[in-house]
């Protein structure tokens, strides 16, 4: 079976429901703590054993550019002053497998994907979307796919069950037989309507795909919301190739939400061994007073 070698990270969306923060800086750049959400979508493709990485950018983008570039000034100022340029580990990627194509119109997911096909060309891939924060409890979510994807191979998502009253703000599963982590996908729905999901098996962002579903996008019509959506391409590979869901054994942050971005920020600061104890106590007191 051929591994899985190539990510694509869709960042050309406007991120509208975080302005006026990101009317000139990419929410994919809005730092939980210390690091970029972009950052931790690369870290996570990166530990899953995939080392060409290919950014779908736009417009006003530049600044994820130039985050994983080398900073010459910054290090040699650094140099200069006999200061550590440590905090910069894991943003200088090589160059040739740091890739960046362009979505020239923010039509949607499924056609932000469709971008980056010649550079997919007839390899199988991982998707990431940087602002769904996954954190694995023992491994990094992409490394908990790629171990199922050697076992089944075909098309796999990331699965995560949640209250049935928020399906309809997500992709959908329609499960089949369950086998530990796996759950055979029946079928898939974009934004289903109240009470239509056809289970609480949501799709947070992570997803290895066979190249055969670039085709698909190439003529996929714009679905729910008037955008190109991936869900829909990727529903019409059932049947023909294997489908899965994997459960996801670990925390989701949100943090194409606002509340769930502020969560991210608390939950991994609280973590912090230098800064977390006395958060947590500034926290405790200003619950309670
Ligand atoms: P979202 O729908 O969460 O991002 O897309 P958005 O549209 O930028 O955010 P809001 O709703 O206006 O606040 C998930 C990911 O897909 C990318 C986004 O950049 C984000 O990382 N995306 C979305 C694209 O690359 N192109 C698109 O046309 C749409």
């Amino acid at each position: 079976m051929v591994s899985i070698r190539k990510a694509v990270f869709p960042v050309a969306g406007l991120g509208t429901r975080f302005l006026p923060a990101t009317k000139a800086v990419p929410k994919e750049m809005l730092p939980v703590v210390d690091r970029p959400l972009i950052q931790y979508a690369v870290d996570e493709a990166l530990e899953a054993g995939i080392d060409t990485l290919i950014f779908v950018t736009g417009r006003g983008k530049g600044a994820i550019e130039d985050h994983f570039d080398v900073a010459f000034e910054l290090e040699r100022t650094q140099a200069d002053r006999g200061k550590s340029v440590a905090a910069l580990e894991g943003t200088r990627l090589t160059p040739g497998n740091a890739l960046f194509v362009r979505q020239q119109e923010p039509r949607g997911l499924g056609h932000a994907i469709w971008c980056a096909r010649e550079v997919i060309g007839n390899d199988p891939f991982a998707i990431i979307l940087p602002d769904e924060l996954l954190i694995g409890r023992t491994k990094g979510c992409m490394a908990q796919m790629v171990d199922q994807y050697e076992k089944v191979g075909g098309n796999l998502v990331c699965a995560l069950g949640v209250p049935m009253e928020e399906t309809p703000s997500y992709g959908v599963i329609d499960p089949g037989a369950r086998d530990g982590v796996l759950t055979e996908v029946k079928g898939l729905v974009e934004k289903p309507a109240a009470g239509t999901a056809p289970s609480n098996l949501m799709l947070p962002g992570r997803y290895i795909l066979q190249p055969e579903v670039m085709s698909l996008l190439a003529t996929q019509e714009a679905g729910a919301g008037g955008e190109v959506q991936l869900t829909d391409s990727m529903a019409k590979l059932i049947g023909s190739q294997p489908f899965h869901g994997v459960t996801f054994d670990g925390e989701r942050f949100d943090c194409g939400s606002k509340l769930g971005f502020a969560q991210a920020n608390f939950a991994l600061a609280s973590r912090d061994k230098d800064m977390g104890p006395a958060l947590k106590a500034w926290a405790n007191d200003l619950l309670t007073n």
